[in-house]
């Protein structure tokens, strides 16, 4: 909040509604006479903040869109620009514990990681069983930054040759068994995370959704107005941290050459590095552990 440094009667955009803790914060400090849109994929965030983000004293909308849509989804509400925009990126509490849809390695549960709950793309058990050993190897690496990457992935597609691997507990199951003679019990966190993350980017194509909120989102910030972001992997962060200087016109020219890169200044970079949770913060909500704090303002 001190960074996005919400005001009374000012437009906000909580972009990654989830459980409503940031949405919540947002409220009461642009009440009264403050508008706050949130927006989320999952229906069931939507449905979830509906009941608990009441307001007597802001205009509250709460979208079911994807993020990258978000000049549609002001142009809709008739909204051309907002004060401040905040994006907290990757998979709610709620998702990971409560969904049922596969997202954790602890349960067992279909394995369809859609964050869109519904069934029109594609799930997690289609990529699993289809994809080509090459494809899940690239995923695995890229999006999990997996060590392992190619031999989880062989191993993947010899048990499918048996059948169909169409549960959550059934796939971490099979990646710990490949992984476990590696780790010599060294492991500080399951060993299904990486490749479980990397499926879950995968599916809900998340590089690609954030690439074109990065893009467009200049054009809906008033001037003085704030995009925070919230990352939690590093291909995120460096797509965070490049666009930002993007934006505030760095040279990236060779210094020994005359600048042709014709970069201009749309704004400043507010965090010179990116802001980290504390070790008191860690240790009561780990998962934050992660979590990288970027923030651009706009002239
Ligand atoms: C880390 S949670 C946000 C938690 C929230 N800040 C809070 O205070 O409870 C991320 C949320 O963003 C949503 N989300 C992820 N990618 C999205 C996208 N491309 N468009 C819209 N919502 C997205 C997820 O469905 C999830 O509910």
């Amino acid at each position: 909040m001190e960074y996005l440094a919400p005001r009374p009667g000012g437009i906000y955009v909580d972009a990654t509604l989830g459980g409503g803790g940031h949405s919540r914060a947002i409220l009461s400090s642009i009440s009264p006479g403050g508008t706050l849109i949130g927006i989320d994929r999952d229906p069931d965030a939507i449905a979830n903040a509906s009941r608990r983000l009441v307001s007597c004293e802001a205009r509250v909308h709460l979208v079911r869109a994807n993020y990258s849509e978000l000049p549609e989804v002001l142009d809709a509400l008739g909204i051309q620009k907002a004060d401040g925009i905040l994006c907290d990126l990757g998979l709610s509490s709620f998702q990971l514990e409560h969904s049922k849809r596969g997202f954790s390695f602890l349960r067992d549960e279909p394995l369809l990681m859609s964050m869109d709950g519904d069934s029109s793309g594609m799930t997690a058990e289609e990529l699993v069983n289809a994809a080509p050993e090459e494809d899940l190897a690239f995923i695995f690496r890229e999006l999990g930054e997996e060590p392992h990457a190619r031999a989880v992935a062989r191993a993947i597609v010899r048990e499918r040759e048996k059948g169909r691997i169409s549960s959550s507990l059934a796939l971490a199951g099979l990646i710990h068994r490949v992984k476990k003679p590696f780790s010599r019990g060294r492991e500080r966190i399951h060993l299904a995370t990486q490749c479980f993350q990397a499926i879950r980017m995968s599916v809900n194509d998340e590089l690609g959704h954030l690439a074109r909120l990065l893009s467009v989102f200049p054009g809906v910030l008033a001037p003085g107005g704030r995009m925070c972001v919230i990352s939690f992997h590093s291909l995120e962060a460096r797509m965070v941290k490049s666009r930002f200087r993007e934006l505030a016109g760095e040279c990236i020219c060779p210094p020994d050459l005359p600048c042709s890169c014709g970069r201009v200044a749309r704004g400043r970079i507010v965090t010179k590095k990116a802001v980290k949770p504390g070790a008191a913060e860690v240790s009561e909500n780990p998962r934050s552990r992660s979590a990288r704090l970027r923030v651009f303002e706009s002239f």
